[in-house]
């Protein structure tokens, strides 16, 4: 059993891989924690308990982070993830007490109360775990690993030289990147192919249950803005990607190479700087994903998916 903190901006992808840590039966999800990015640090909250109700998991704790970057002005997403930073559906209004202490302090708290081996899968700006390890540096110890959607070794998508995560608060991802903690990063290079088509979200609809009737349309929402932006064939699960790292390590390949974290540069804010080809002598410290297993990571959403539906039938 993998205990896992998810730490999200909540977000079509955010919630497909949340539920795919609530589906799978070797995660023990410890708790969410939400911080600012696809939309304001409210919404991607009010999102969290949304989800959290629509699959009656109210006894998942959730915490608020921050609602801006260390240093930046906050970047939003709406165009991709609509006002409510999860356009496209109704979702419940939230019935999910949240808990009152701050996403750092659970983090910190709970890894601390911990007998370690405890995975981190943040999904939004780094924010909250930057912070987490700048305030509680003890914590290094009892984190199994960081697993993270981030960044691009040879892709973007914010600016021609960063990715939406780390353009938003590249500060705290220096820290992270920074941090001495066992890395993945499962960037660009592989998330911007782990779409989901519209004939799977069709696929998705059809299964009639509770869950994935909702998550279908929210698909195409989030499919059809990719596409009108990028030309993408369907909605790009960055975030349900990264999670699924946990699930089947199979589902992506990567390679041990140093990365660092651009904060100064005037064009390459936020860009992921990885030594493919050694030339810098640092050492490595980031498992960098570079390439995926498309159908194997089709399944893991189809079957997980599948699974809540059965589980919400009446
Ligand atoms: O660049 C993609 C990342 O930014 C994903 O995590 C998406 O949810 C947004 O947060
Ligand atoms: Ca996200």
């Amino acid at each position: 059993m993998k205990k896992v903190i998810m730490d999200c901006d909540p977000g079509h992808d955010d919630m497909v891989a949340i539920m795919l840590a609530i589906a799978d039966e070797d995660i023990d999800l410890l708790g969410i924690t939400t911080v600012a990015g696809n939309q304001t640090g409210d919404k991607t909250f009010r999102n969290a308990l949304r989800i959290l109700t629509l699959l009656n998991r109210k006894d998942i704790p959730v915490a608020r982070g921050f609602d801006k970057p260390l240093v930046r002005e906050l970047k939003t997403a709406p165009a991709f993830h609509g006002v409510s930073g999860l356009d496209g559906a109704d979702l419940p209004e939230p019935e999910v007490t949240p808990l009152k202490k701050h996403a750092v302090d659970f983090i910190t708290d709970t890894l601390m109360k911990s007998d370690g081996g405890i995975y981190l899968v943040p999904t939004g700006p780094l924010t909250n775990v930057a912070v987490a390890l700048l305030k509680e540096p003890r914590i290094k110890e009892k984190i199994e690993r960081i697993v993270l959607m981030g960044g691009g070794v040879f892709d973007s998508n914010t600016t021609p030289a960063a990715e939406f995560n780390f353009y938003v608060d590249p500060e705290a991802a220096k820290i992270v990147f920074e941090s001495g903690v066992p890395i993945t990063m499962v960037g660009l290079d592989v998330t911007d192919k782990a779409i989901f088509s519209f004939e799977d979200i069709d696929r998705l609809g059809g299964f009639g249950g509770k869950v994935s009737s909702v998550v279908a349309p929210l698909l195409r929402f989030f499919g059809n803005a990719n596409k009108e932006i990028y030309g993408f064939d369907g909605a790009p699960l960055h975030d349900a990607l990264a999670l699924s790292v946990l699930i089947n390590p199979n589902v992506v390949k990567t390679r041990f190479l140093h990365v660092d974290i651009e904060t100064k540069g005037e064009f390459t804010r936020g860009e992921s700087v990885a030594d493919v080809y050694g030339i810098t002598g640092k050492a490595p410290n980031a498992e960098v994903a570079m390439d995926l297993d498309l159908p194997l990571f089709k399944e893991i959403v189809f079957s997980h998916i599948r699974k809540l539906d059965e589980s919400m039938a009446d």
